[in-house]
């Protein structure tokens, strides 16, 4: 077996100082739950001395997350911010201590304006003060990066002779490159085992050259035993070392690295999904592992490639993340096979004579609408003349919808069809999103819950193309519809629609796993 690597997640301290994207008590509470349940070995949950509505989210996450993982949260190497940590994070079962000072030349004299040995004299006394506190207390010296090495070990070796348990090696402003830091690691792991081989080594990157992955997994490489990293790379600036980039970059490559992380990897999807809807910060569309899309294909060749076997281009299924089947797109690239494949999943066989038809139709309208999606097809073969290629029982489709908004309530009608059935709704709600999902959801009357919804504009000014993305989830599951149109309420039911589309043949005929049969 491996070794184990740690895996740190600071999201709600690094990742909470995104302008922006402060959380209250609730929200806190309920990313920490997620992170848990991720299984994420330690979590950072703030800097509690900063204010005190930090210090009291930290103590509320301590008491009811605390038990199967390590909560710690930061402070500067004075008591007053220790003994805050303290006390907000004392009733947890794994408390532990972070304390940061910086390491650097130009941290060391320009920002406290100390001598080295000054500033060496800090952190011990920060650090064996911390120990008569607590069992477990982390170091992190700030800017290590840039830190002259000499130094930087007569420091380490102060402090873990005064009790830190783990030593941090920050890349505080992004500036290492992979092949220096990996030896930077290498130097430092290879003096910390010979003077405590107990003590764990963590490295902690930032992106701002867009090496925060890359120069942690070379730190991996090289001996850190401990990774900090944010979900989506939130965090200061560029942000942090994402986590699920270092998790599946670990797990991929096991026997390169040598190491393996006891993270639940079928929950990065969803924790992935939470902390971007409850900090409002998107999740960059090509973003590796996560973004919308990482297991989306469009290009013909691919698509083609993909439907005769899969690990022609995919090197990971989205389930092992918890992410929905990987999606076939399908745009004026797309050929005959695609085109058909997607046809075939919506329960249509279209006469092999009459295919060549339908698919000029469809790259006409690829030229038209940019991405095609499943309403699309739907509304495309319904309109066709071929016969008896327009209808499939299981599907919904979107007959009309009306919006109001009176006295400031809102307001949605909708007509849906599955087959011969139609079905009228009408619903209220907070906005009109909420009222014409509350209507479709009623008309559709199944158990169902929305996890996700997002509009974008693919171009600028009045003409715009709007995409809008939901997801809902079904009996565990995850279903993910969109739809583009220039009407953004239309998108809007017709994504959700999509969606629920998905769930329903998923439950007739096993659609997603039958995604690339
Ligand atoms: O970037 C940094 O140096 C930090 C430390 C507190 C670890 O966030
Ligand atoms: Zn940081």
């Amino acid at each position: 077996m491996s070794r184990k690597i740690y895996v740190f997640d600071t999201t709600l301290r690094d990742g909470e100082q995104v302008p922006g994207a402060k959380l209250n008590l609730a929200e806190k509470l309920a990313v920490a739950e997620q992170l848990a349940k991720m299984k994420v070995d330690m979590m950072e949950v703030g800097f509690p001395s900063s204010s005190q509505g930090d210090f009291e989210a930290v103590r509320a996450i301590s008491r009811k997350i605390g038990k199967d993982v390590w909560i710690a949260a930061l402070g500067r190497a004075v008591e007053s911010d220790i003994d805050c940590i303290y006390e907000s994070i004392r009733e947890a079962e794994n408390p532990l201590i972070h304390i940061v000072l910086g390491s650097s030349e130009v941290h060391v004299s320009k920002k406290f304006r100390k001598t080295p040995q000054q500033v060496i004299d800090m952190g011990v006394g920060a650090v064996k003060y911390a120990r008569r506190l607590l069992p477990q207390v982390q170091y992190s010296l700030e800017d290590a990066s840039r830190s002259e090495f000499e130094y930087l070990w007569q420091t380490i070796e102060a402090v873990v002779k005064a009790g830190a348990t783990i030593i941090n090696v920050p890349d505080t402003v992004g500036f290492a490159i992979p092949d220096e830091f990996g030896k930077l690691i290498y130097r430092i792991n290879d003096r910390l085992k010979n003077l405590d081989p107990k003590v764990l080594l963590s490295v902690h990157c930032h992106n701002d050259t867009g090496l925060a992955t890359a120069n942690t997994l070379a730190a991996v490489k090289n001996g850190a035993d401990k990774v900090e990293c944010t979900i989506n790379g939130i965090g200061e600036r560029a942000g942090n070392t994402a986590l699920e980039e270092v998790v599946m970059g670990i797990s991929l490559h096991e026997a390169y690295y040598g190491g393996h992380t006891t993270v639940d990897t079928r929950q990065i999807y969803e924790t992935s999904r939470m902390v971007s809807a409850t900090m409002g910060l998107d999740i960059q569309v090509n973003k590796a592992i996560t973004g919308e899309n990482a297991f989306a294909h469009s290009s013909g060749i691919h698509q083609d490639g993909l439907l005769k076997s899969k690990d022609v281009y995919e090197i990971m299924d989205p389930e092992t993340i918890g992410a929905p089947a990987m999606e076939i797109v399908l745009t004026a690239r797309s050929g005959r096979h695609a085109f058909m494949h997607i046809t075939r999943q919506l329960g249509f066989d279209i006469p092999e004579e009459s295919m060549g038809e339908i698919y000029q139709q469809f790259l006409a309208m690829a030229d038209a609408k940019k991405e095609i999606y499943d309403n699309d097809v739907l509304t495309l073969l319904k309109n066709s003349t071929i016969p008896s290629s327009g209808n499939n029982p299981q599907l919904w489709q979107l007959i009309n919808y009306e919006m109001t908004v009176a006295r400031g309530l809102p307001s949605a009608t909708v007509t849906l069809a599955k087959g011969d059935k139609e079905v009228v709704t009408r619903q209220t709600g907070s906005g009109v999103i909420d009222a014409l999902y509350g209507a479709i959801m009623e008309a559709v009357d199944a158990p169902m819950e929305l996890i996700d919804y997002r509009i974008n504009s693919l171009s600028r000014g009045k003409g715009s193309l709007g995409k809008v993305t939901t997801q809902i989830r079904c009996d565990d599951q995850l279903f993910a519809g969109k739809a583009i149109e220039q009407d953004v309420m239309r998108a809007s039911a017709l994504a959700l629609i999509n969606a629920i589309n998905k769930m329903v043949l998923e439950q007739a005929f096993g659609y997603q796993q039958e995604a690339l049969h």
